[in-house]
């Protein structure tokens, strides 16, 4: 009998457990649906309302990008009326809200050293190449693994060179800098002398870039000094004793040329046009230090975003050294957006990029060329043809910069004579060269370059006629 009771409390306490759990399952069931379903209906609702802060960016990305301005500007998305519109940017010679009004007397300005004639590369990728940065997108001085440096962004890096077949990165050091400007100060730093009563003697051959000179003279210590050219110093024999350190610029600005170092001691490869857009490229770089730069290569001046290929490790320590004390690291929001643009830049091994850019740079040399052809008073830098690596082909550089020379006597300010033509170009001494010569900048957008031919092919056409005045 006892048996019998304690098996039907078993049974009862059993059954009592399961109707718990069941009951206890329901009312979860219950009340975790009802949220659910609240909750679905508060995000439906919500959408109705707003939207997420991704679509928010994403909605107010597209309405700026969307501004038609004509055709003839653009709207950024870090400048809107105070009602949140598009402000219309108008290109060169237009004007008015919506930049439709065109001045047909204005001049082709051909100064810069932007690449605009990029955009529209960036345009056709914008879904691979837009960023959302979030309000709380890496805060902090450093990456979680203590560096200053993303270590995708080098890789990439890494990876690009080895496509573009322009620089050996095997074994070597890499720093980042505000573009290419600041590694090259970086470097003069890092090689200099360290010995106050023999200062480094910095120089460049004639034609070189003007921030060489500009740069070194401002930031002159009791290290280093900018000399001026290497001919000058070389022809006087003056070199003995001297601690130097000479840029080299390859391909350089303004003529395109691929230099070599007079002096055979400390050198700085400024590299930042040595990619198959510019110049065919006959092997890999493997200098000491090489320098290389988002704005000549991708177009993305306003990112600043530069680096240095290092083989010694002092020297890289020491350019590592002078970052951190100007800048303690280079901005994340930078790295970020170089990293987005980089890896769609070698994409495919690179070929839609370099063979939009390089076709592009080919269609404007063929045009200025013929053009050109034309002129006894004008001539052009010479071309030579030789072997591309990158495009298996051999073919004719195809530089950032025509370096126009006024053929005759009385020209002796080519800058001037271009002026009269309604071209603005810059002169051959703010390239340390004479003023016969001056900078024709081949880069910028598609509209600008169009009006820089056609000044150009008046210019020409005029020679025998009524332009002796100008
Ligand atoms: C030869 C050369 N090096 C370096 C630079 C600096 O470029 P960034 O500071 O934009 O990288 C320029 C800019 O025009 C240049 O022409």
């Amino acid at each position: 009998m006892n048996k019998m009771k304690n098996h039907c409390y078993g049974i009862c306490f059993f059954i009592s457990i399961a109707i718990n759990i069941l009951l206890c399952t329901g009312i979860y069931m219950y009340i975790g649906g009802a949220r659910w379903g609240d909750m679905k209906q508060e995000i439906s609702w919500q959408s109705s309302l707003a939207l997420t802060w991704t679509e928010k960016a994403a909605a107010e990305a597209e309405a700026v990008a969307a501004a038609p301005c004509s055709g003839h500007g653009r709207a950024f998305v870090d400048r809107l009326t105070s009602d949140g519109q598009p402000v219309c940017e108008c290109f060169n010679c237009y004007n008015g809200s919506d930049c439709s009004a065109y001045n047909p007397e204005c001049a082709a300005v051909a100064t810069s050293g932007d690449l605009t004639f990029l955009e529209p590369f960036w345009i056709q990728n914008a879904a691979n190449t837009a960023v959302v940065i979030s309000g709380w997108h890496r805060m902090t001085y450093n990456y979680a693994h203590g560096t200053k440096m993303l270590t995708e962004l080098e890789n990439c890096i890494r990876k690009l060179h080895s496509i573009a077949g322009n620089a050996v990165t095997e074994g070597r050091y890499m720093v980042f800098g505000v573009g290419s400007a600041q590694l090259l100060s970086a470097a003069v730093y890092a090689l200099s002398s360290g010995n106050s009563s023999s200062p480094s003697n910095v120089l460049a051959s004639i034609p070189f870039y003007w921030l060489f000179k500009d740069q070194t003279s401002f930031f002159s210590s009791k290290y280093f000094e900018f000399e001026g050219n290497t001919n000058s110093l070389q022809s006087k024999n003056s070199t003995n004793n001297r601690d130097v350190i000479e840029f080299v610029t390859s391909p350089n600005n303004p003529d395109g040329e691929l230099k070599t170092p007079v002096f055979g001691g400390k050198a700085i490869y400024d590299q930042v046009f040595y990619w198959p857009h510019f110049t065919p490229i006959p092997e890999p770089s493997d200098q000491d230090i090489m320098i290389f730069s988002l704005s000549k290569l991708t177009g993305h001046a306003g990112s600043r975003f530069g680096w240095a290929i290092i083989k010694d490790r002092d020297i890289y320590d020491k350019m590592l050294l002078y970052i951190s004390m100007s800048d303690v690291g280079i901005s994340h929001d930078t790295q970020l957006r170089a990293l987005k643009i980089l890896e769609t830049t070698i994409d495919e091994d690179g070929k839609p990029f370099f063979e939009f850019a390089y076709t592009k740079m080919t269609e404007r040399w063929d045009r200025l060329t013929s053009a050109f052809s034309k002129s006894t008073r004008f001539s052009l830098q010479d071309r030579h043809p030789f072997h591309c690596t990158y495009f298996n082909e051999t073919r004719l550089p195809t530089p950032a910069f025509a370096w126009v020379k006024c053929e005759r006597e009385v020209d002796n300010d080519c800058r001037a004579v271009l002026e009269a033509g309604k071209i603005t170009s810059l002169s051959g001494s703010r390239l340390s060269a004479t003023d016969r010569y001056t900078r024709v900048s081949l880069t910028m957008r598609e509209d600008d370059f169009e009006l820089l031919m056609i000044r150009f092919t008046n210019l020409i056409s005029l020679e025998n006629g009524s332009l002796q005045t100008m």
